[in-house]
């Protein structure tokens, strides 16, 4: 792909991976992703805005064919797939000065042996002149990391954002058109990574809500032509009202818990709560995250194995537990054949959720008819809570 103009003298570059199915070998890239860099030339000194995952540098380097003199390289972030190619970016102009934070010069250096001469720090609110155009650095650490920090043009009013309000979506659309799917692959994004610091993230979005912005250069996905609309959507995803949603991730091996799972969304349906089902032996683990950014109830089902719950289950609970998702209420149900601790051990895995525990309902063996009112009282309780606290 050749640089793709954004405004006079302002270009993407960059690498878009339609093959990309994992990230970090952990999170699902159903869509691929894109590797996003920016050019930004000034009348006095060129800018180069992060790079891409150091095997894409090749395209990079075809995209600053033209590029005689780059004064700049800014990281916004270290991780490596923004940061990955900056050596050798160092290496093709190796009078360029890297600009980041001081916490993100600590991590280039450990990370890619980048020397310390060649990095400048700045502090936050700092500005860079490039002749006529103007950079101005804002702190926004924990964006997953603590690193992390935007940079903001302030004659184009482009805020380029790194993963802030990135989206893994491989397209040859340079701008969002399609909002919908950029909405679920931005929140699938900020479901899995963002979450746990989503009242810092809060924060970050008040400090930028002086800035006018036009444009949103994120370094992943389509870039923001539309800003209110992707920043809006993060400000609800922090911070707006939960769902009247319960949400039943589960395993199931010989039915029991299947049976208890679907006759509490029926009952819960019924009582007019909305309900999602993770069958977690064939889910695609994302589409979780991103239900857990807003549903006010977590439901979990699952069997017992040898004497604790089915490791898919555990697994799910564990990654939940890392996610910090806002829910405010949990209950567990299943299904046990003579013993075991899996209320326990569940229980025992969120200590990080803030929830209120509502009292579980475990079946021996197949469940009862005693079993189904409990089910019926579990459900009766959720609709009542949600209802009382006005989820819709
Ligand atoms: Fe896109 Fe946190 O790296």
């Amino acid at each position: 792909m050749k640089p793709r103009k954004i405004k006079d003298n302002i270009y993407w570059m960059g690498y878009i991976d339609w093959d990309a199915r994992l990230f970090d070998q952990l999170i699902p890239l159903p869509d691929g992703t894109s590797y996003n860099a920016y050019l930004v030339e000034g009348s006095e000194k060129t800018v180069l805005i992060d790079t891409v995952e150091p095997e894409f540098f090749g395209e990079l380097e075809e995209q600053l064919e033209n590029v005689t003199q780059l004064d700049y390289l800014v990281s916004l972030h270290a991780e490596q797939d923004h940061s990955g190619s900056i050596p050798k970016v160092l290496s093709k102009y190796p009078d360029a000065k890297l600009i980041t934070t001081p916490k993100a010069k600590e991590i280039l250096m450990d990370l890619l042996a980048i020397s310390a001469d060649s990095i400048i720090t700045v502090v936050d609110g700092e500005t860079l002149s490039l002749g006529d155009k103007t950079l101005e650095f804002i702190y926004t650490p924990w964006v997953h990391w603590p690193e992390t920090m935007v940079a903001y043009l302030q004659e184009e009013k482009i805020l380029f954002s790194c993963d802030l309000f990135g989206s893994h979506i491989a397209t040859s659309d340079l701008f969002a058109v399609d909002e919908a799917r950029v909405y679920e692959a931005s929140k699938r994004y900020f479901s899995e990574v963002m979450m746990p610091f989503a009242k810092i993230i809060e924060k970050h979005l008040e400090k930028l809500t002086p800035y006018d912005i036009d444009i949103v250069a994120p370094s992943h996905g389509p870039i923001h032509r539309n800003p209110s609309f992707i920043i809006n959507a993060h400000k609800d995803w922090v911070a707006g009202p939960l769902k009247n949603v319960v949400i039943l991730p589960y395993v199931s091996m010989h039915h029991s818990t299947k049976k208890m799972v679907d006759y509490l969304a029926s009952m819960l349906t019924e009582k007019g709560v909305r309900v999602e089902l993770f069958n977690l032996s064939v889910t695609d683990i994302g589409k979780l995250a991103i239900a857990l950014v807003d549903a006010a109830t977590i439901v979990v089902g699952t069997p017992t194995v040898l004497y604790g719950p089915h490791p898919a289950v555990a697994y799910c609970t564990f990654l939940a537990n890392m996610l910090r998702p806002r829910a405010q209420y949990l209950s567990i149900i299943g299904s046990y054949g003579w013993g075991g601790k899996t209320v326990e051990t569940l229980a025992g895995m969120i200590p990080n959720l803030n929830v209120e525990i509502i009292d579980p309902v475990f079946a021996k063996g197949f469940p009862s008819e005693q079993d189904f009112q409990a089910l019926d009282v579990l459900a009766e309780a959720i609709a009542s809570k949600h209802q009382e606290q006005g989820f819709v």
